[in-house]
Parts: C-alpha cells; structure tokens; sequence
C-alpha cells in the first residue's frame, strides 16, 4: 500500500524502476550495517545512502541524545536568538578540519553547501566565475547542478548559472591556464570524485592545485560531501595530502543520518565579506539551519567517531575490503580496478577478454549501457542479501561503501557473496537470463 500510494502521489518512476530491478522496496529496521526488510529478509549495507551511514543506522547514542534534546524543550529556531549549539558544533569542526577555518556556516544539505560556497566565493572576490571538474556531482539545486557533469542531469533546467566552467578533472596545466584569466572565484573540487568512478588524484596534485588556486586568488573549495567526516581513513580526506582549503563544504554523514545539516567551513576574511556589518547580519540564511537538533546531532555524531575511532578503523578495514576483492580479481577477468580510500571504494569491470562474456557483454550493452551494472546490483541484493549500487556517472563501477562501523565477518560476507555473484557472471546462463527479464520489465513498464 504505501509503494502504491508513493507511486500514486510522489514519483511513480522511482517505484517503477524498483519494480524493474526486482529488488527491496520495503525496509523496516535498519541497525549498525544491518538492514531488515518488511518480509524478515536481511540486507548488509554496502551503500551506507550513499555515505550518510558513517555510525552505521541509528546509532544508540545518537537516538538517545536525540530524544533528550527533544525532552528539553528548548528552542529550536527563533529566528530571533543565538542558536546555542551552533557555536559550539563550528569550535570542534574547526579543531578537526584545521585552525585556518575559523567560521562556519551551517544550512541542511550538500546542494545548499555548494550555492553557499558559490554565494560567498563571489562576494570575496567580486568575481562571477567558477570552475569546476568534469564528471563532479555536486547537488541538484540550479547553483549546485551548474557545476555538474552529466547532460543527463542538466538538459531540461538549462540555462544554468552563467561563468561556470570545467576542466578535466584535476589537470593542473587546464587550471593554470583557466586561472589566468583572472574571471574565477572558485575552483570548487571534491578530492575523491565517487559518481565519476571513485577517482583520487595523487597528493602532490592537490598541494599544486592549491598553490595555483592562491596565485590566482581563486578560492580554492573542497566539496568534502561525501569524503568527510572518516570516510576515506582521515576526518578529511584533504588531510591525506595537508592541503589547505579557502573553503570546506560538508554534510551527509555530519548528522548520522537522523538530521539534515551541512556545514560550510571557510576562512574568517571570506566570512566577513558576507557578513560584514550588523545590516548584512542575515545577507545569508536558512529557516532550519542551525536549529538544535541538528546540532546535537552533529556534536554527537562527533563524538561517536572518536569514541569509536572510526576514521582509523575506516583506514584498516578498507584495506582488509580492497585486499579481499582483489583476491577475486585474480580469478575472475571481469574485475579491473579496485580503487579506493578507507571504506569508499569503487570496483570496476572491466571489458572481458573471452569471446563468450565478450558477446554477453556486447548484447546486453545494446540494450542499455546500464544494464549488466544493475543484473550485477540486483544479484548482489536478491541472492547475496547486500545492497550497493553503480556510480552516478560511471556504469562499470560499482561501490563498496559500508557504514564505517562495519564488522570483520560483514566484510567477509560482501567478499564471499560478491565472488558467488562473479561465479554466476562468468559461468552458467541464470545471472544473464535475469538480465533478459530486467529488460523485458523494462519495456512493459
Ligand atoms: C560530492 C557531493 N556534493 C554535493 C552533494 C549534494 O548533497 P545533497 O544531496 O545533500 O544536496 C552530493 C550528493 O550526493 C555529493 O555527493
């Protein structure tokens, strides 16, 4: 009933594309890494909402200080005091993401994380422009979408907003030369491009870009939407190389999953070019932003990480993850790449080299380019009980990005199941005669 009336009131293609897929529709607990759906069925969490489920779902103690929070019977937002846990949410991610980024400013999503970062490169620099990265995903708002790559995404909303333009992703020498002109406010990045197929480019890359961005007097921005909060082994994942940012956007994971916040970190210059005197005190707002339980919620997050050290035990099962799957690699040729930081990783597939996966591969390619990444997606799921998908902007990648509290035995598992899934791709005919009935699904649907 409730996926009808979704259908009937929402987004009817949503629930017709689950249908296709023949996947999980209807989850009613969600636990640590642990999904449990409506029929009792338990699904492993390899996708974590995309990097939302750093904790894991619903962690105990974000609840409970939830729930506390609620108790009080506080404010929440005035709109007409000094919102008393922003201030103190802004100290501790200043001390975690680096002393140079004294000021924060909070809203509830990336997408409102990029137009912030957008709005303030602007009035710092009295410059329109802003570059950005080919293959980026940077939200779907009209600011936010500007700087994304994929026609897909754009085509119906154009014209976006004018002065963007991109460059391969992180080619020094395009920046150099795009710089130069002088026309940009921003370089607005992410340091490991997840939707374009979990790319990272080497530290030195990220200290020279910066540099350039500073001699330019671009801002240099770092959309660490995804990356942050100990995704990739690091609290940033800047903080693999020690680049410095003019401007840090975060969000997803900072409020576990319960709460919407992001946070925009920037230097005290940029800040104040916003907020520069008491008539400009609200030049830029949001009626949920700050409020106190997205705060608290951001602060326990907080401390839950380092309770737990989760960044470090990001690093180390990410390892564990990557060796693990590379074994695989060895016996199956579909696997190319393994790439990855912490527990965000990407597998690619690549083109088989034996005629009969070759003309498997070419068949079904025809259909749709998307195809053989969602048979893989929905083996994955309705055999193997785990949950992934393909990257936004890449097909032949398919993620594996666990909630960072991931067990040893849960790994295992993902390994174990992904290599039965791989057994089935390349030998037999019933993972491709799935693929035929996902088609057929496709066009009656
Ligand atoms: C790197 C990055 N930036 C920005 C966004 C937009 O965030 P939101 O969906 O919260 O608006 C996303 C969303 O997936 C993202 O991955």
């Amino acid at each position: 009933m409730s996926s009808e009336l979704y259908a009937r009131h929402v987004n009817d293609q949503w629930v017709h594309f689950l249908n296709m897929l023949g996947t999980e529709k209807d989850f009613v607990r969600c636990e640590g890494a642990r999904l449990t759906t409506a029929s009792g069925k338990q699904v492993l969490d390899f996708l974590s909402g995309y990097c939302v489920y750093n904790i894991g779902h619903n962690h105990p103690r974000l609840i409970a200080a939830l729930k506390e929070e609620l108790d009080r019977h506080g404010p929440t937002m005035l709109q007409s005091h000094v919102p008393p846990l922003a201030g103190e949410l802004a100290e501790r991610l200043m001390q975690l993401c680096g002393k140079h980024l004294t000021r924060t400013v909070f809203m509830n999503t990336g997408s409102e994380g990029v137009e912030t970062a957008i709005k303030f490169a602007r009035a710092h620099t009295h410059r329109t422009g802003i570059l950005c990265a080919g293959g980026a995903f940077h939200g779907m708002t009209c600011g936010a979408l500007s700087l994304m790559g994929g026609a897909m995404w754009r085509e119906d909303f154009e014209p976006l907003l004018p002065g963007v333009e991109s460059i391969p992703y992180l080619d020094l020498p395009a920046l150099e030369t795009k710089l130069a002109t002088g026309k940009f406010a921003a370089f607005i990045v992410e340091p490991v491009q997840s939707e374009s197929g979990m790319h990272s480019p080497p530290a030195a890359d990220w200290l020279k870009a910066a540099e350039i961005c500073r001699r330019h007097k671009t801002l240099f921005v770092l959309d660490e939407v995804q990356t942050g909060i100990g995704r990739t082994g690091k609290f940033l994942a800047a903080h693999h190389s020690g680049v410095e940012a003019d401007m840090i956007i975060l969000a997803k994971a900072l409020s576990g999953g319960l709460m919407p916040v992001s946070a925009i970190l920037m230097r005290e210059e940029i800040n104040h070019s916003v907020f520069t005197n008491i008539e400009r005190s609200m030049l830029h707002a949001s009626t949920f932003a700050e409020n106190t339980l997205s705060m608290r919620a951001g602060l326990t997050v907080l401390d839950i990480l380092e309770e737990e050290n989760l960044c470090e035990r990001s690093r180390v099962m990410g390892e564990v993850l990557r060796n693990g799957i590379r074994d695989l690699a060895r016996k199956y040729e579909l696997i190319g790449e393994v790439r990855g930081m912490g527990l965000m990783n990407g597998i690619e597939f690549r083109q088989p080299t034996s005629r009969r996966l070759k003309l498997l591969q070419a068949g079904f390619a025809k259909m749709h380019p998307g195809l053989f990444g969602q048979m893989l997606i929905r083996s994955l799921q309705v055999d193997e009980g785990i949950l992934t998908q393909m990257c936004g902007h890449n097909f032949r990648v398919v993620k594996a990005s666990p909630p960072l509290v991931t067990t040893d035995s849960e790994i295992s598992q993902f390994i174990e199941g992904l290599g039965r899934t791989l057994e089935k791709v390349h030998s037999g005919m019933r993972f491709w005669v799935s693929g035929l009935k996902i088609a057929a699904r496709a066009l009656r649907a």
